[in-house]
C-alpha cells in the first residue's frame, strides 16, 4: 500500500469540559501534511495549535473527526498500538528541552532507543553519532546544565531522531533560543526533513524561521484558514548538510 500523505486531519473538533464551562479549542480543523518537507502551523496564541498537535501525537482524543498517520487510522488503534506506533514512527521536540539533568548528552539522546529495547551500548553509540553530526561531538559526556540553550535543543533533536521516525512533531522548538541558535536548529531540521519517507510538522509563531517551511498553514480560532505552498524554502548551508 502506498501512503499518500504523512498526516491527514479531517474535520477535527475538540471541546474541553461541557455545558456552560465548555471551551471549544478546535471547530473542524482539516489539514494535510505531505512527505518530504517542513510544514509550519502558525496562528495567534490560543487558536488551538497545541491542541491539534497533541491530537496528532495521540496524546489527546478529539471530540469529533478523523486522523490518519502514515495511512493508519489513529483513533481506531488501541492505546497499546498507539504507544507502539509513537515509539517506532514518531519523534517529538518541544520548546522546553525536557532533558534529564543527571544524564549526559549522549545518554539523554538515547533514552528513546533504550525504551524501545535497543541494548545500551548500541543505543548510546547511535546517539553519539547523531550528536556528532549535529556538532556536539565534544559534548557527549556533558550534563545538560553545562550546555547552552541551543546545544540542549540539539540534544533534544538528536533524541527525537535517534530511532529514525517518519513523522517529527515540534511545538515551538525555537521559542526559547536566540536568533543564531534557532537558525542552527532549523538548519538541522531542514537537513533531516527532505526525505521522501519523512515529514516534519512545526507549531511556531517565530517568524524568523518561516523561510524554512515548504508549507505554511494558518490557524485561527480553532480552524485552518489558509495554506501557502512555498517553492524555494531555505536549505541548509553546505557546512551544515555535510
Ligand atoms: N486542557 C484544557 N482545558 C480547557 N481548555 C483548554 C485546555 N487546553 C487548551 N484549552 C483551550 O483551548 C484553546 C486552544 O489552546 P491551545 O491549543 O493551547 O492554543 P495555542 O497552542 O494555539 O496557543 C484555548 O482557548 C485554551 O484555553
Ligand atoms: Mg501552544
Amino acid at each position: 500500500m502506498t501512503v499518500e500523505h504523512a498526516i491527514r486531519v479531517e474535520g477535527v473538533e475538540k471541546e474541553f469540559g461541557s455545558g456552560s464551562s465548555a471551551a471549544i479549542a478546535l471547530r473542524g480543523a482539516t489539514l494535510t501534511v505531505p512527505f518530504g518537507g517542513i510544514t509550519m502551523l502558525v496562528g495567534p496564541s490560543g487558536c488551538g495549535k497545541t491542541t491539534l498537535l497533541s491530537i496528532i501525537a495521540g496524546l489527546l482524543r478529539p471530540t469529533r473527526g478523523a486522523v490518519r498517520l502514515l495511512g493508519r487510522d489513529l483513533l481506531a488503534m488501541s492505546d497499546r498500538a498507539q504507544v507502539d506506533f509513537r515509539r517506532r514512527s514518531m519523534g517529538f521536540i518541544f520548546q522546553q528541552y525536557n532533558l534529564l539533568p543527571s544524564l549526559s548528552a549522549a545518554e539523554n539522546a538515547s533514552v528513546g532507543l533504550l525504551a524501545a529495547g535497543v541494548p545500551r551500548r548500541a543505543a548510546v553509540g547511535r546517539a553519539a553519532a547523531l550528536l556528532s553530526d549535529l556538532g556536539l561531538g565534544q559534548k557527549l559526556d556533558s550534563l545538560p546544565r553545562t550546555l547552552s540553550g541551543g546545544q540542549q535543543q540539539r540534544v533534544a533533536v538528536a533524541r527525537a531522531l535517534a530511532h529514525d521516525p517518519s513523522v517529527v512533531l515540534c511545538d515551538e522548538p525555537t521559542a526559547a533560543l536566540d536568533g543564531a541558535s534557532g537558525r542552527a536548529v532549523m538548519e538541522m531540521m531542514a537537513a533531516i526533513a527532505v526525505r521522501p519517507d519523512r515529514a516534519v510538522l512545526i507549531v511556531t509563531h517565530d517568524s524568523r524561521i518561516f523561510d524554512f517551511a515548504h508549507q505554511i498553514v494558518q490557524m485561527e480560532d480553532g480552524l485552518i484558514t489558509a495554506v501557502e505552498q512555498r517553492a524555494n524554502p531555505a536549505t541548509p548551508t553546505p557546512a551544515q548538510a555535510a
